[in-house]
């Protein structure tokens, strides 16, 4: 049987009875990392791309209350340098560092254990892979308090199989993001609402049978990143139905922090927004891009922040942890995608 993958355009949250008194007052905070150990103002992690996460954009960030998780795809001394820049300003809790599975990484670990960063994000394209779960193993080797964000997955195999080798989070999202063309070049993917469905029951599988996380301690909280996709905030807060946080792309693209310069094209600012895999594969899972310049990264996450706090208070959720219980949602037609965005009138 072939069974039926939906993503976030084909759904809607039915609203809930609320009992919230002000949007204001819903919490949006998310505990996370080893033993729950680090509390974020924010639950939105701008991806760890070339073009939008480095020294600027991971300060903004660290000050937004968040967490940055700075790319790999500059030379090791310069991350280095970043790094301590950034632990030094804002401390290790707001800074991870991405990096890969070759043996080179693993030299490179202890440089960063060194600096004081306790939080790292092994980042390959495809996480469910006995490499992956190497080097989460030697993350954790070389330090147990390390927290281990890994991915990325596209099923509760590939993350029961993650967290069972050490990781505290995994990564959820294969060829969903606004640049991937992973699914069409390998025909490989699922659609990310069912994806992250999938992760969050096994999750739930797990924490129910002993047996299953039988090697998983407290300390270990099996936590979900959804990454890719995340158009709006309505996005995000479905997403966040299952995961514990998400990781943004395209929406922070072009934002004045991100890596570049502002290309002027017809008397119209632009940034580049280019795919990982561009640069550090041979098969290219993923296209360069430019997207419209658009103003400072606090702005954007206001509004984003805004929404998903909206959205707690129609699902009656006064916190995330709330808004992860028993969420309900209907399944929608064309028809009713085309009712939710502003129709039959000329927008100004
Ligand atoms: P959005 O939709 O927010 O997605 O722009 C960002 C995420 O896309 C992933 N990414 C890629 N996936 N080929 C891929 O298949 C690529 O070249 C590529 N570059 C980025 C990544 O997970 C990122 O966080």
């Amino acid at each position: 049987m072939i069974r039926e993958g939906l993503t976030y355009d084909d759904v809607l949250l039915v609203p809930q009875h609320s009992t919230v008194k002000s949007r204001s007052k819903i919490d949006i905070s998310v505990r996370f990392g080893r033993g729950h150990k680090y509390q974020y103002q924010h639950p939105i992690i701008p991806a760890n791309m070339k073009t939008i996460t480095g020294k600027e954009m991971a300060e903004v960030v660290a000050q937004s209350g968040g967490l940055a998780i700075l790319h790999r795809f500059m030379p090791v001394e310069e991350q280095l340098q970043t790094v301590e820049y950034l632990v030094n300003h804002y401390g290790s809790k707001h800074v991870a560092v991405s990096v890969g599975v070759q043996n080179s990484d693993k030299t490179n670990i202890r440089k960063f254990i060194d600096l004081g960063v306790d939080i790292f994000c092994i980042d390959i394209a495809h996480g469910d892979s006995q490499h992956c779960e190497e080097m989460v193993a030697f993350i954790a080797d070389a330090d147990k308090h390390n927290t281990i964000i890994a991915g990325n997955v596209a099923t509760g195999r590939g993350a029961e199989r993650l967290w069972k080798a050490g990781a505290t989070a995994v990564k959820v999202g294969v060829g969903p993001g606004s640049l991937c063309t992973t699914r069409i070049e390998t025909g490989n993917g699922v659609p990310q609402l069912t994806a992250l469905m999938d992760v969050a029951q096994s999750r739930q599988e797990m924490l129910a049978n002993p047996y299953k996380s039988f090697n998983l301690l407290a300390d270990k909280p099996m936590q979900i990143i959804a990454d890719g996709g995340i158009k709006n905030a309505g996005d995000v807060v479905k997403a966040l139905c299952f995961a514990d946080m998400v990781m943004v792309g395209n929406l922070f693209a072009g934002c004045v922090e991100t890596p570049g310069q502002v290309l002027s094209i017809n008397g119209q600012s632009f940034k580049e927004y280019v795919g990982s895999s561009t640069h550090k594969t041979n098969h290219v899972e993923g296209v360069a891009a430019i997207v419209s310049a658009k103003g400072r990264f606090q702005d954007v996450l206001t509004k984003l922040l805004e929404g998903l706090r909206s959205g707690c208070s129609y699902q009656g959720a006064n916190n995330l942890v709330e808004l992860r219980d028993n969420p309900e949602f209907i399944r929608i037609t064309n028809a009713g995608l085309r009712e939710s965005h502003p129709h039959d009138v000329i927008l100004k």
